[in-house]
């Protein structure tokens, strides 16, 4: 029962300024109180220092901020891996959902089918070549893979993070053409919107629940707040209407909790400045307590 929180305030995987403050918003709206509620030890190990220079595009691969964007989840990767090796449970909070990069390439290195369940509006299955924006943050599920520009694929000196039969993404609306391509020709197992409505939440989880405990031995839980309805979690940088509900994403949580499967967690993407009076980093903070196993205490 032991937590390490690690803060990432990065930004320069997207376009919008204040997820940078994501840490920060969490911490306000009392994360670390929620979690020692729950008879955890938790350690909050600060944030990473993110150097911040003005906006650069790589030239060759258009990727905007690489360098730094590197840089961070190279110093992400070797903490996570520390964590880990001194048996503590990695909770990481961004910050964009770039330092997914960062945290997977710390953490797979202990597992040999490491699960991943990408709680999120989007599939961040983009390359450099398939990207709209050139926002990393729209990446890193590619990059995992081993798909995309080398200098982030080989992050921490290995590649790939994932298998994508490893992989479960749930709540996709929002895809690009060649994420749909990617999922498709890599058989990704992928509950949009529509399986969700069709199944309902409970459903959906079990099927997931009951997909990764066949093969891995070990799941990160990456959860985007985007996921979520806008209505409902409007700090955030992409949001796109018809998402998750609270209480869908709640179960979603208690059910990942009673599987006893999650073995890292990663919150992304709560941007405080585009938000309604810290609402979004509030009911992530409910979320983790959910995942922490609230409902038994
Ligand atoms: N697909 C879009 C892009 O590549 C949006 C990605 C949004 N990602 C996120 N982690 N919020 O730019
Ligand atoms: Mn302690
Ligand atoms: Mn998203
Ligand atoms: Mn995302």
């Amino acid at each position: 029962n032991k937590i390490s929180l690690i803060g990432v305030p990065m930004d320069l995987g997207q376009s919008r300024r204040g997820v940078d403050m994501g840490p920060s918003a969490l911490r306000y709206a009392g994360a670390i109180e929620k979690i020692e509620s729950l008879e955890y030890d938790i350690h909050d190990l600060g944030d990473i220092a993110i150097n911040r220079p003005a906006t650069t595009v790589d030239k060759e691969s258009n990727l905007k901020n690489l360098e730094q964007v590197i840089e961070a989840n190279e110093t992400l990767a070797r903490m996570v891996d520390e964590e880990i090796q001194k048996d503590r449970f990695p909770l990481i909070v961004g910050g964009d959902h770039s330092i997914a990069i960062g945290s997977l390439a710390g953490i797979s290195k202990h597992y040999k089918n490491l699960g991943v369940i990408w709680y999120d509006a989007h599939g961040d299955l983009n390359t450099s070549e398939t990207s709209p924006s050139g926002n990393i943050h729209g990446m890193p599920l590619a990059v995992s893979l081993g798909i995309g520009d080398e200098r982030l694929t080989n992050l921490f000196g290995y590649a790939p993070k994932v298998k994508p039969e490893n992989i479960v993404i749930i709540g996709a609306r929002s895809l690009d053409p060649g994420e749909r391509e990617l999922i498709r020709e890599k058989g990704i197992k992928v509950y949009t919107m529509h399986e969700i409505d069709r199944m309902g939440m409970s459903a959906v989880m079990e099927e997931a629940i009951h997909y990764l405990k066949e093969n891995t031995d070990g799941v990160h839980l990456s959860l985007d707040l985007d996921g979520l309805d806008p209505t409902e979690a409007p700090g955030v940088g992409t949001p796109v209407l018809g998402g998750m509900t609270y209480r869908e994403s709640h179960l979603a949580m208690e059910m990942l909790s009673d599987s006893e499967l999650i073995t890292s967690f990663e919150v992304v993407e709560v941007n405080p400045i585009l938000d309604e009076k810290n609402k979004t980093a509030t009911l992530a903070v409910g979320l983790m307590g959910s995942l922490f196993g609230e409902k038994l205490k």
